[in-house]
């Protein structure tokens, strides 16, 4: 008997109380928790007829915890509990409005799996080409708590590609492994992928990465790489031959020279240059030469001397008279 009238008491106080905080401002509305990459945000709308200078706060509680508070006296709508969750948490969460003296009454979330509304983001995707071929190479987003591993240990990849510009698509689905090679591809041609995490677990969300396109080559070297080298073998062995043909008395001439060099020339070029004059050529400024006109006449016709001495001393061996010094 009297349990049922402490019991009484203690839910109308409990409606009294209630009916004084939630009579005078309207609570907030649209209450929802949102996640990406294991992180945890509570977003709301303001109550109906806000008025002025409104503020709000927010507590949170996992099943293990009583309600603590996160966000204190905030304007804005929206609470970050960032460093409070941890990966395999249930969470539940409360707000209210107040305005000087008036508070709205507290409006509760449901228990949230955050694993299970979080959204995943992109893998970083990075493309290297080889030849005819394309590696893939795969980075996990880093989550806000825990890794993508850890929480979602049957995580798989699905890679997206397509030849730029076309529509035609293919899909390799269920990979495990972060590093693939593409390797049935067109050489010579420009290739776009995109990679999307599957949780294989229900509900998927997952963001593709955005598309990155990379060129395959060949596995040789260029075609117009072969064709202009044997062109241009091709065009000095045709002008050596043609060159040699031309030529080939010049050439015969000068490779079996005719005429011998006279003893005493080979033996002065061979002579090492140790003469004095030599050396104080080397030494000093060539020295003033003094040199007077001289005249050869062979056979009775007058030649200024302004041939080299090679030829002159030839001359003067085979010629006479001679009236110079030479
Ligand atoms: C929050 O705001 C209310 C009223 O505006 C004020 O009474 C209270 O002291 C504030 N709390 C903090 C922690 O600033
Ligand atoms: C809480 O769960 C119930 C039943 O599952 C649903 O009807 C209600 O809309 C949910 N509330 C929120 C705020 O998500
Ligand atoms: C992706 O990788 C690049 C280079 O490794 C790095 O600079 C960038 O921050 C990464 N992006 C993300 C979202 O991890
Ligand atoms: C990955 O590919 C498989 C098979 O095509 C498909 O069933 C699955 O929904 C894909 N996952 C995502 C996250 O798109």
């Amino acid at each position: 008997m009297s349990a049922t009238i402490c019991a009484f008491i203690l839910t109308f106080s409990t409606l009294c109380g209630s009916r004084v905080v939630s009579g005078v401002l309207n609570p907030p509305r649209n209450v929802r928790h949102t996640s990406f990459n294991m992180d945890l945000v509570l977003l709301w709308d303001p109550p109906e007829e806000a008025p002025e200078g409104l503020v709000y706060t927010v507590q949170y509680k996992t099943i293990k915890t009583t309600y603590t508070e996160v966000c204190t006296n905030v304007s804005t709508p929206k609470c970050d509990f960032k460093s409070h969750v941890y990966a395999y948490g249930k969470y539940t969460s409360q707000v209210r409005a107040q305005a000087g003296d008036e508070i709205s009454p507290w409006v509760e979330t449901n228990q949230t799996f955050l694993d299970k509304i979080t959204v995943i983001g992109s893998p970083n995707v990075s493309l290297f080409s080889s030849g005819a071929t394309i590696e893939v190479s795969i980075t996990d987003p880093v989550f806000a708590t825990s890794s993508l591993r850890s929480v979602y240990v049957r995580a798989t990849y699905n890679i997206t590609y397509w030849k730029e510009g076309e529509e035609e698509k293919t899909i390799i689905s269920n990979l495990e492994q972060n590093r693939v090679v593409l390797n049935d591809l067109v050489p010579w041609t420009k290739y776009c992928v995109q990679v999307q995490i599957d949780t294989n677990r229900d509900p998927k969300f997952s963001e593709p990465s955005t598309a990155i396109c990379e060129s395959t080559t060949d596995d040789e070297e260029p075609p117009w790489v072969a064709a202009v080298v044997t062109f241009v073998a091709m065009a000095m062995t045709v002008s050596l031959v043609v060159i040699a043909v031309v030529y080939r008395k010049m050439i015969y001439n000068f490779l079996c020279p005719k005429d011998t060099l006279p003893q005493h020339f080979k033996e002065y070029l061979l002579e090492p240059p140790n003469s004095p004059m030599y050396l104080a050529m080397r030494n000093s400024h060539p020295p003033e030469e003094v040199y007077h006109q001289v005249s050869i006449i062979p056979d009775g016709k007058t030649v200024e001397e302004g041939r080299p001495l090679e030829a002159a001393g030839t001359n003067c061996s085979r010629q006479q008279p001679v009236t110079s010094g030479c």
